[in-house]
């Protein structure tokens, strides 16, 4: 059984990747696994002002909902990010978050397996490769993890449409339980 962590950083109700989130999830809780579920909806995460002392202090300065989050990356044996995909990237919440958890570089962290579950309206699988790129540099900081898998959504614009995408389902679905 692994601990897994889920972060919907999609600040819309209804929204593609947290369906696609909540599919991987189901995968996730079926194999087995003890699974939490965060969105950042109603989170107040704010900018990380570079200062670094959390490479001494293992603790951020600031103080808001980026402090607990961080924590559960630490200790959780994979980590999932679902995103909408925002001008070839990630959403800008969701590098505010990674930022923030900068704290995480010289600690002991738990995390082996990184996935990104990614919905963009375009429908060429190239519209998520800057996601993925930011993604795999973030992990790539992280010597001991890797990014084990990706769900590019393409061909989604509207709230809800994932809902109704089958194939995309599935595909979180299972590997959502194959962590
Ligand atoms: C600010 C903004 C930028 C976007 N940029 C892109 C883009 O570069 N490529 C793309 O295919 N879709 C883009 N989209 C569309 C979203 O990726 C798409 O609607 C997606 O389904 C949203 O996911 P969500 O429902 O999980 O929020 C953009 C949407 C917004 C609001």
């Amino acid at each position: 059984m692994k601990k897994v962590l889920i972060i919907s950083t999609s600040l819309r109700r209804n929204s593609n990747s947290d369906y696609i989130a909540r599919e991987f999830e189901r995968g996730a809780k079926d194999a087995g696994n003890e699974v939490e579920f965060i969105s950042l909806i109603g989170k107040k995460i704010d900018f990380c002002i570079g200062c670094l002392s959390c490479q001494l202090t293992q603790e951020c300065v600031i103080k808001d909902d980026a402090n607990e989050i961080a924590e559960k990356v630490k200790n959780a044996d994979v980590v999932v990010y679902a995103t909408p995909v925002y001008y070839y990237e990630m959403s800008g919440q969701m590098k505010t978050l990674i930022d923030r958890m900068n704290c995480l570089f010289p600690s002991d962290y738990k995390f082996r397996d990184v996935y990104l579950l990614a919905a963009s309206a375009e429908d060429e699988e190239s519209a998520m490769d800057g996601a993925v790129k930011g993604v795999q540099g973030w992990v790539d900081c992280f010597e001991k993890a890797t990014l084990a898998g990706v769900i590019r959504g393409t061909g989604l614009t509207e709230t809800g449409e994932a809902k109704k995408d089958e194939e995309i389902l599935k595909k979180a679905y299972e590997m959502g339980k194959s962590v």
